[in-house]
């Protein structure tokens, strides 16, 4: 994917497992040439060597580490696309149960890694001339559910950032877009319940969930679309499911 400045750089956070995954093989596919960033460094690697693209360790909750990452890319030539994708939840305990440990967690991988590498990166996607900021959101930011507490709390901030963002660049050439799943079947259950299989498959019980790649198509299609468009929000859900925590199941 190039533009009137040559070859677009996208960095997908999160790359390492899931929808950001499929995100980077998504964006490569379609042209763009990918940094990925997260903590398990040999994954990233991996696919990365697949793609043709770059991968380096990053933490996004940590400034340390997202300001290294901001200089490695300001070395390879400067960041366009931020896909602000890592993330996840912690536990399904009621707010009246909660666990501090959890609800920090939640809040710096959802929130603080979204201002961390805004702050770090914008100024490479504004000298890009074609700038995309895409948030990971959730059908959990804007609607709650019971045990969700941390981790509506965080998509809700998420999801509110979106819009910061949105109105704080309204005049330039950068882009904002949330993308706002579902249930999708990645190892999110699995981080959620400490890798418990069998409470991780639940929410997928009796439907056919989004897969990463269903999520990352969307993000392909908003990145891709002509610069003076902008798709401000993108709800995909399961067609089982109506609601964050309404689902028609088989059986
Ligand atoms: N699955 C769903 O049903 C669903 C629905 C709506 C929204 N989402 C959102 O989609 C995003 C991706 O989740 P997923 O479903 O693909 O789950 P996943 O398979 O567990 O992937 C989560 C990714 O986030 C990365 N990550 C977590 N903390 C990080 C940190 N501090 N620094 C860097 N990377 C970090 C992980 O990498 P490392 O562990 O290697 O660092 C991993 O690559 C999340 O924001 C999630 O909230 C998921």
């Amino acid at each position: 994917m190039t533009d009137g400045n040559g070859r677009r750089l996208a960095v997908v956070t999160g790359a390492s497992s899931g929808i950001g995954a499929a995100t980077a093989r998504a964006l490569a596919g379609a042209g763009f040439e990918v940094a990925l960033g997260a903590r398990r460094e040999e994954r990233i690697e991996k696919l990365a060597g697949e793609l043709g693209g770059h991968a380096r360790r990053l933490d996004v909750t940590d400034r340390d580490s997202v300001a290294e990452f901001a200089e490695w890319m300001e070395a390879l030539g400067g960041a366009s696309v931020l896909v602000n994708n890592a993330g996840g939840a912690k536990g399904l305990a009621p707010v009246s149960e909660m666990d501090e440990g959890d609800w920090r967690w939640m809040f710096e991988a959802n929130v603080l890694s979204i201002g961390l590498m805004t702050r770090a990166l914008l100024p490479q996607m504004r000298a890009s001339g074609s700038g995309h900021i895409v948030i990971m959101g959730s059908a959990a930011g804007v609607e709650s559910y019971p045990g969700g507490g941390g981790y509506n709390a965080a998509k809700f901030g998420a999801h509110a950032l979106t819009h910061n963002l949105r109105l704080e660049l309204l005049g330039e050439d950068v882009r904002v877009t949330e993308v706002m799943p579902g249930a999708v079947r990645t190892e999110f259950g699995l981080v959620r319940f400490e890798g418990d299989e069998e409470k991780a498959e639940r929410p997928y019980k009796g439907i056919t969930p989004l897969t990463a790649e269903d999520v990352a198509e969307c993000v392909r299609w908003a990145v891709t679309l002509p610069p003076h468009v902008n798709i401000d929000r993108i709800d995909v859900k399961p067609i089982r499911q109506g609601g964050v925590a309404l689902f028609r199941r088989d059986g």
